[in-house]
């Protein structure tokens, strides 16, 4: 096993950079797609403040069918189209939603729930799964986290599907 240790005080920028680097060293030489999200889902959770759902939802033919996640159960399959992660999928689009109750559509896996990050993972151009962040706080994911977010995944999309 890696031995990882993320300094989570220091600037967005640079504590970025290296959860990246981690996740990227996580999946480094491993093809199975579900074990990854696992542990880059673990990843994220144990390091990113303020969460309370962290994982994946992948695509399967025109659906969003439940991945690798750490937080409550939550919904199975979501319709591309609805709500935020049906969004960010259907558009490709990272979604960052300040307040998930004025979001169109919104489903709601955890009530508590008020503030969401959705960053879409594209392989060969085409959306193959997504990232959903959700926290209890309103309005709690930064133009910084949705920049390392995309990074992260930026980096680690070839060995998610
Ligand atoms: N809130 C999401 C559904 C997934 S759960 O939050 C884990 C949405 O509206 O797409």
């Amino acid at each position: 096993m890696l031995d990882i240790a993320i300094d989570r005080d220091q600037p967005a920028t640079e504590f970025y950079a290296d959860l990246a680097s981690s996740a990227a060293a996580l999946v480094d030489g491993e093809p199975d797609a579900i074990a990854n999200m696992a542990n880059v889902a673990a990843l994220i959770w144990q390091y990113v403040p303020g969460l309370n759902w962290a994982g994946f939802y992948r695509r399967i033919g025109d659906e969003l069918v439940l991945g690798p996640f750490q937080g409550k159960t939550a919904c199975i399959r979501i319709a591309m189209g609805a709500g935020v992660c049906g969004a960010a999928a259907a558009t490709g689009e990272v979604q960052r939603v300040a307040d998930v109750h004025a979001f169109p559509g919104h489903i709601a896996c955890d009530a508590e729930s008020r503030s969401e990050l959705v960053v879409p993972v594209l392989k060969n151009g085409r959306v193959i799964a997504v990232l959903d962040l959700d926290s209890p706080l309103p309005d709690h994911f930064r133009a910084a986290d949705e920049a390392g977010m995309v990074r992260l995944i930026e980096a680690i999309a070839n060995n998610l599907g």
